[in-house]
């Protein structure tokens, strides 16, 4: 009887630890997101166990089993899927089979999955790329980029740049038939952040004659100075991402020595010598009263400058592009940012819609209010809600 008690006890525990997900009331099928949630954890915690036994690094074991949600290129009635190498970097290019005597529209996707899974191929963003080729009649490609924790930044920045760069070269538009005052640089999540960033850097670049019209950021990354942000504390335990796994995601990208994480979750991470870079990303500041609301702003703690000299690429704008100066984002293109509320990184996109409109740049900001991160296109309702209002503004501004 006692041991019938104690298995009972141990089986409720476990499985209250798995299952029980507190989800916001306004939560649209919530059992499919607890059952998502529940498959993420168990699986989370093998890759943990795995990384614990030196058996694989956590990521590696990750991308692994994501890997089974990859898709071939395979064409469909609409749309004709190649796969083709630019720069030396394997792209995904989706191109409207209809035929057409002017040229398309171009659009240049860069994937999420925090620098570290996935590919241009994962089921919903191939779906994604698809859908926007047919809805649009425009030419999509869609970039994949080397991953930690093998390669660092700025290995994905770079690839994404080289890829983005070979595009946009007369010759390749040519051969695309893209129209070169048509295109639209777009990504999500950490894709969102690699979108932003390049978006920027190719504006001191002499060597692009091709100006970029749109940047559509879906629920990007864009900063590495605060992490004690309002969305950091409503969501720490938020399904999908949690504060942790956006902190390992974070400092994988910069490296694998786990020092800088360790720094990071506590907000003493930055080096008081960066203390200038903190009012671009001042929440107290950048952001309206009602992301505000009942929270108190704490300055990040300063910490030792031994981090900072060891992976300067945490402070580098080309990974934090909340950071850029007003200068620096003036003149950029139009933009539309989509962030969710209930999303660590709505902050990052929030504060981003503030700093560009400041400056004079047109923004429109879409904010879905049952939101969670990572769910666009996936097969959910609020994430087809997100693919047809990305897709639309994509429609009118393109
Ligand atoms: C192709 O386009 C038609 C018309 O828009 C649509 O009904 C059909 O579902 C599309 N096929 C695929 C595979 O997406
Ligand atoms: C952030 O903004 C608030 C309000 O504008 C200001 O009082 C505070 O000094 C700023 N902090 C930093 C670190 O810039």
């Amino acid at each position: 009887m006692g041991r019938k008690v104690l298995l009972f006890l141990i089986v409720g525990v476990l499985g209250a630890r798995y299952l029980y997900i507190p989800l916001p009331a306004n939560t649209e099928q919530p059992w499919v997101i607890m059952c998502v949630e529940t498959h993420l954890k168990i699986m989370s915690n093998l890759m943990l166990f795995a990384e614990l036994l030196g058996i694989s690094h956590y990521m590696t074991s990750t991308n692994f089993a994501a890997s089974f949600l990859d898709t071939p290129p395979t064409s469909d009635e609409n749309v004709s899927v190649v796969e083709a190498t630019f720069h030396n970097i394997p792209v995904r290019v989706y191109v409207p089979k209809q035929k057409t005597n002017t040229l398309r529209r171009g659009i240049f996707y860069i994937h999420g999955g925090g620098y570290c899974l996935g590919s241009a191929g994962f089921y919903n963003f191939d779906h994604l790329s698809r859908r926007t080729a047919h809805r649009l009649d425009a030419v999509v490609i869609s970039t994949n980029y080397r991953l930690a924790p093998k390669y660092h930044f700025p290995a994905q920045f770079e690839d994404v740049y080289n890829s983005l760069r070979w595009f946009l070269s007369e010759a390749v538009l040519q051969e695309y038939g893209v129209d070169p005052t048509r295109i639209g640089v777009c990504g999500d999540s950490s894709g969102g952040n690699s979108a932003t960033a390049v978006v920027q850097q190719l504006q001191h670049d002499q060597d692009v004659k091709v100006k970029v019209k749109v940047q559509a950021l879906i629920y990007p990354a864009l900063q590495t100075v605060d992490f004690d942000l309002p969305s950091y504390r409503e969501n720490a335990h938020s399904p999908i991402l949690n504060r942790w796994l956006t902190l390992r995601f974070m400092s994988e990208y910069f490296t694998t020595d786990r020092s800088l994480e360790k720094a990071m979750t506590t907000n003493q991470h930055i080096p008081e010598h960066a203390a200038h870079l903190l009012q671009f990303a001042n929440w107290s500041s950048l952001l309206p009263e009602r992301f505000q609301k009942g929270h108190v702003y704490k300055k990040p703690t300063f910490g030792s400058s031994t981090l900072a000299k060891k992976y300067p690429g945490f402070l580098d704008v080309r990974a934090a592009p909340l950071l850029a100066d007003d200068t620096q984002l003036r003149g950029l293109p139009q933009t539309y940012v989509l962030t969710c509320q209930h999303d660590v990184l709505r902050d990052d996109g929030v504060m981003y819609v503030t700093r560009l409109r400041n400056v004079g740049v047109p923004v429109t900001h879409d904010h879905i209010e049952d939101g969670f991160h990572g769910l666009i296109s996936t097969g959910l309702k609020v994430g087809a809600r997100m693919e047809n209002q990305y897709i639309n503004w994509l429609s009118e501004n393109l």
